[in-house]
């Protein structure tokens, strides 16, 4: 089998999708269901259709592009990743998954090699939390591990406004994938963090994801004018935020492991104005590990700091659990497979973690699942200057073409 990526052909798509965007370029902006969003889907739906790919979507946008193999009855092996992008992002971040998704995809057909089993490229809806506030909401729906009922965005609209708006209908519980669906699932990312470049390693073969956990917090203490309200009078909402934004950083790093992050990206402060004392404020936190016992003391230390902050400063404080996740496992068979097919080209590997989520994530629960990294600068993502290189685009591209052309032919898995 000789596989050859047209990565030109690659690159020029993946530039052609960043230029669906809501903030000027470098800059990628495209949150789910936003205008821009269902322009990019009209775009890679279009390359899909190109390759003779069958495109189907779910009641809630995850698009499904198949290419049937010889035994179509038998489970598929899947790959796939995301195509919205948070704001001020880059243009890699899931992108290189699905594009290159593709591209393996008609490198296998180049080749002439049949695939046995029909292979898929999953799109998955909404891999970031901007829109609903909850990370892989297309994949956990996949996967059966979601409410929708429950999902809203911050002006309180739901996921069934979002979706007529974005022309998606029918039932969401239909959404669910049965086991064995698919026989397995592939995802190629950019590795979101420095090992791969750092020790010049072109391939990583995730074994591992961590675990995240997301919360929301509403604090509410007593506005008031900002000239005549005395200090020792107050109860400052946007202040005792403060001391928890501080808490979460204290209790991330208390564990003393690397793994253990914690983060408050999201703080909204009412009125704000500059003149007036913050009556309330809302804060979004995110908190991760590869280990859940120390995850979950992680966010004991936080429930215990807020507890303490809303006593001592009078304020009051409720907390949401948006999503406490555990941590996902690999399938061995499918690290196995990844690892054979970076051996196949003489291409260097490591095994690693993966302490970003994906929607392998989800997946990993509904089919044998690993994921395929590629360096990218710096490490740096989820910011403009993002940027994996051509060559670590191929090289992820070629390892995931020999891999699902393997997979398709095995009767190994499923
Ligand atoms: C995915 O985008 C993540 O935040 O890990
Ligand atoms: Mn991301
Ligand atoms: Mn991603």
């Amino acid at each position: 089998m000789k596989l050859e990526i047209d990565i030109n052909r690659l690159c020029a798509e993946l530039d052609s999708l960043a230029g669906f965007s809501d903030a000027p370029a470098p800059a990628v902006t495209r949150v789910v269901f936003s205008e821009q969003d269902r322009a990019a889907r009209r775009y890679v739906k279009s390359l899909c259709a190109a390759a003779g790919l069958q495109v189907r979507e779910d009641a809630v946008g995850n698009t499904f592009a198949r290419w049937p193999g010889a035994e179509p009855e038998l489970a598929a092996i899947a790959t796939g990743s995301h195509i919205d992008a948070i704001p001020h992002a880059g243009r890699y971040d899931g992108t290189v998954g699905v594009l290159g998704g593709l591209e393996a995809i008609r490198a296998i057909q180049r080749s002439g090699v049949r695939p046995r089993r029909s292979i898929e490229l999953v799109i998955f809806s909404a891999e970031e939390p901007t829109r609903f506030g909850i990370g892989c909401f297309g994949s956990r729906l996949l996967a059966g591990i979601l409410d929708p009922a429950s999902l809203r965005d911050k002006e309180g609209r739901t996921l069934d406004e979002w979706r007529a708006t974005a022309g998606f209908h029918g039932d969401v519980t239909a959404v669910r994938l049965p086991g064995g669906h698919y026989s397995a699932f592939v995802e190629l990312h950019i590795e979101q963090g420095p090992m791969l470049e750092r020790e010049g390693v072109p391939l990583g073969v995730v074994t591992a994801i961590a675990a995240p956990a997301s919360l929301r917090m509403w604090i509410e203490g007593e506005g008031g004018h900002a000239g005549a309200v005395l200090m020792p009078d107050r109860h400052d909402a946007f202040c005792a935020a403060a001391e928890i934004v501080l808490a979460v950083e204290a209790a991330a790093r208390s564990t003393g492991a690397v793994d253990t992050v914690g983060t408050v990206g999201v703080c909204d402060v009412f009125p704000s104005a500059v003149n007036s004392i913050p009556s309330r404020v809302r804060l979004e936190v995110d908190v991760r590990d590869i280990d859940l016992p120390r995850r979950d003391g992680v966010l004991a230390k936080i429930e215990q700091a807020c507890a303490d902050v809303a006593s001592r400063r009078s304020v009051k404080i409720r907390t949401e659990v948006v999503n406490q996740d555990a941590p996902a496992q690999c399938d061995a068979r499918v690290v196995e497979a990844l690892a054979r097919a970076a051996d196949a080209h003489g291409m260097a590997y490591r095994r690693m973690v993966s302490r970003a989520y994906h929607d392998t994530l989800f997946l990993s629960r509904i089919a044998p699942s690993a994921m395929l990294f590629i360096p990218c600068k710096g490490g740096i993502s989820h910011r403009p200057d993002e940027y994996a290189s051509p060559d670590a685009i191929a090289a992820g591209a070629l390892v995931l073409a020999e891999a699902l052309a393997e997979l398709s032919l095995l009767n190994l898995i499923l």
